[in-house]
C-alpha cells in the first residue's frame, strides 16, 4: 500500500500566517505540522509516500523532507495547482499509484492514540473496501459526519451538514483498496466546487464496503486549521512530551522504531537537531534509554 500526504489549500482560516507560508509547515510546538500525519502514515507501515502541495509551497516540502532516505522511506512529489478538493489527490497521483491500494493523510490532522498502529494495520490489510476513523466532537458541522444505525453500522456520511445527525466526525486519515483508482475519477464537483473526499467515501458506503472505526475517548484527534486549534495542538504535544519524555509526531522516532533506520542514522538526526529537547530525546532513543 502507498500513501498520500495532502498538504495543499490556501489556509484561509489561518491568514495572515499562511499568506506567505504553507499551513502544513507552521510549527506545532516543536515540529512542522506535516510531521504529525507523516509519522502516522509511517506507523501504518507505509514507506512510499507522495507529498502533494501547491505550486508555491511544494519546493519547501522538498527542502524539509528530501527524497525520504533520511527516514528510510521514499517520497514522491506532485503539485495540486488549485484547491479543487481532497479527492483530487487520487487523480494527481494516478500514474504514481499504478493501480495500488492507497492511504491518504491530511497534512493538518494530528491523531494520537495508544492502539493506532494496530487499527491502521488492520485497515491497511483489508483487501477490499475503504476504512475511515470517526471521532466524537462537539462541533460536527465543521467536518464530514458519519451516522450509525442501532447495530453500530455506518448508514450515512455527509460533508459539513448544517444539521448533523450525529456527533461523529470523519478524521483526515483514510485507507482505500485499489478500486479507488477507478472510483475517484467518477466523483463530480460538489456545490462548493470541490471533489469531496466524503463523496468518495459515500460510494464505498453505498457498495457496503466502508469500514468506520470509532476512535475511543482515550484518543486525541486535533486538526490545526484555525488559530485556536493550532494552539491546542501545540499545547497538547507539549503536555504529553514534557510529562512523559516520549515524542509525539516524530518521523525520526517512528523510522527507528519501525526499523526503517538504524541507531547510527538516528544519532546523526539527533546531532543535526543540535541542543534542542527533540535532539536530546532522539539521542536517548538511539542509546536505548527511551524504550
Ligand atoms: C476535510 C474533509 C472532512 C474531514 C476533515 C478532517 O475538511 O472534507 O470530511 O472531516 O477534512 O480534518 P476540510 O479540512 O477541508 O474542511
Amino acid at each position: 500500500m502507498k500513501g498520500i500526504l495532502l498538504a495543499g489549500g490556501s489556509g484561509t482560516r489561518l491568514h495572515p500566517m499562511t499568506l506567505a507560508a504553507s499551513k502544513q509547515l507552521l510549527p506545532v510546538y516543536d515540529k512542522p505540522m506535516v510531521y504529525y500525519p507523516l509519522s502516522t502514515l509511517m506507523l501504518a507501515g507505509i514507506t512510499e509516500i507522495m507529498v502533494i502541495s501547491t505550486p508555491d509551497d511544494l519546493p519547501q516540502f522538498k527542502r524539509l523532507l528530501g527524497d525520504g532516505s533520511k527516514f528510510g522511506i521514499r517520497f514522491a512529489y506532485a503539485v495540486q495547482p488549485k484547491p479543487d478538493g481532497i479527492a483530487q489527490a487520487f487523480l494527481i497521483a494516478r500514474d504514481w499509484l499504478a493501480g495500488d491500494a492507497c492511504a491518504l493523510a491530511l497534512g493538518d490532522n494530528l491523531i494520537h492514540a495508544d492502539h493506532l498502529s494496530t487499527l491502521m494495520r488492520t485497515a491497511a490489510s483489508r483487501p477490499v473496501g475503504a476504512s475511515v476513523f470517526a471521532y466524537r466532537v462537539r462541533d460536527p458541522e465543521r467536518y464530514g459526519v458519519v451516522a450509525f444505525d442501532e447495530s453500530g453500522k455506518a448508514v450515512e456520511i455527509v460533508e459539513k451538514p448544517a444539521a448533523p445527525t450525529s456527533n461523529w466526525a470523519v478524521t483526515g486519515l483514510y485507507f482505500y483498496d485499489k478500486h479507488v483508482n477507478d472510483i475517484a475519477p467518477q466523483i463530480r464537483p460538489s456545490p462548493r466546487g470541490e471533489l469531496e473526499i466524503t463523496d468518495l467515501n459515500h460510494v464505498y458506503l453505498e457498495m457496503g464496503t466502508l469500514h468506520v472505526e470509532k476512535l475511543s475517548r482515550g484518543c486525541a484527534w486535533l486538526d490545526a486549521g484555525t488559530p485556536d486549534s493550532l494552539l491546542q495542538a501545540a499545547t497538547f504535544v507539549q503536555t504529553i512530551q514534557s510529562r512523559t519524555g516520549m515524542l509525539v509526531g516524530s518521523p525520526e522516532e517512528v523510522a527507528f522504531r519501525m526499523g526503517y533506520i538504524d541507531a547510527d542514522a538516528l544519532r546523526a538526526h539527533a546531532r543535526g537537531l543540535g541542543k534542542t529537547d527533540l535532539g536530546r530525546a532522539l539521542l536517548e532513543l538511539a542509546e536505548g534509554e527511551l524504550l
